[in-house]
């Protein structure tokens, strides 16, 4: 990134009267000039709190529109519109109408990774970093429904030893990461703890040490003796806990983890966003409206 963008970035955020939020899966040069970098639940947590009235997200759709659904009074910016993530697309409304009309009794609950339409059929939400902690609170006899993610979906079933019903979504970037790849890399650095993203297939999940949303990801790191990590997941992450604790050293059990929507955004394409304000993420008001209700049952849980 040149001086000249930095400048000019930090000149229209006045003027602008903006804010830079990013996730931990953004570029470093975006990470770098972001205000507040976070995974989803803090991301969700801070655009829900801040004061200023523009927020530019430089993240992934779905990001945006929760962001916009839990601040309907400010402007929310996606820099680039095309940025959307395809598991948040594997199921739509209509489809989840018909799973639900399947299990009448059951309650619903979606991965944050889903569109707003989504949202809006559902009871709960979580990310990743409550989903164990949300369908734990669930009353024990009710059915669960759970989507789209079947990877974080059969996760949270295992951890809580309990049934619940899936959707057959995913995440094209965690299943990329191999069982070979964590044999590798535990081999170039033994003792070195894996870490992956509870998004990665039960055969990694098993295969690593820990399954860890990407905020965890960072408090693992802080609290842990060790100095060395291994990362199974979407490789910004190195960025982001290299520049939180420059003492230790994190490598990638593959560098074919790379999420192409997640790294569209670019300093330059947040400058254009702030210049001419755009792209506007909104979300129609009686979607936002039921939406609202999942979403704030998933920023109370901690
Ligand atoms: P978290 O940052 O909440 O762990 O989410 C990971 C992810 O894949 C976001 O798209
Ligand atoms: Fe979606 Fe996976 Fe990219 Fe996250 S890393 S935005 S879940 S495709």
């Amino acid at each position: 990134m040149t001086v000249d963008v930095a400048a000019k970035i930090a000149e229209l955020k006045k003027e602008r009267d903006a804010i830079i939020l990013a996730h931990n899966y953004q570029i470093g040069e975006v990470q770098d000039l972001a205000d507040f970098v976070g995974d989803s639940l803090e991301l969700s947590r801070k655009a829900a709190a801040v004061k200023e009235s523009v927020i530019v997200f430089c993240g992934v759709h779905f990001m945006a529109e929760t962001a916009a659904i839990l601040g309907p009074d400010k402007t929310v910016l996606l820099p680039d519109k095309n940025a959307g993530c395809p598991m948040a697309n594997m199921i739509t409304a209509e489809q989840l109408r018909e799973l639900k009309a399947e299990h009448p009794e059951a309650l619903a609950v979606c991965y944050v990774n889903s569109t707003a339409d989504v949202k809006a059929e559902c009871d709960y939400c979580c990310t990743s970093g409550n989903a164990l902690k949300l369908v734990d609170k669930l009353p024990k006899d009710r059915e669960v429904i759970f989507v789209p993610d079947r990877h974080l979906g059969s996760f949270v079933a295992e951890q809580l030893g309990r049934e619940l019903i899936l959707w057959p979504g995913y995440c094209a970037t965690h299943v990329r990461i191999t069982e070979e790849d964590i044999a590798e890399a535990r081999k170039q650095y033994p003792g070195a703890p894996v870490i992956v993203h509870p998004e990665c297939p039960k055969n990694l999940r098993d295969a690593a040490d820990y399954s860890l949303s990407t905020g965890q990801m960072v408090a693992f790191a802080k609290e842990s003796d060790c100095n060395e990590f291994l990362l199974g997941t979407e490789i910004g992450m190195l960025h982001r806990l290299k520049m939180d604790f420059p003492d230790k050293e994190f490598y990638p059990v593959t560098d074919k983890a790379v999420c192409p929507n997640m790294k569209k955004i670019t300093a330059e394409k947040v400058l254009w966003s702030l210049e001419s304000m755009e792209t506007v993420i909104k979300v129609d008001e009686d979607i936002a409206v039921r939406a609202l209700k999942a979403l704030e049952n998933m920023v109370a849980v901690l």
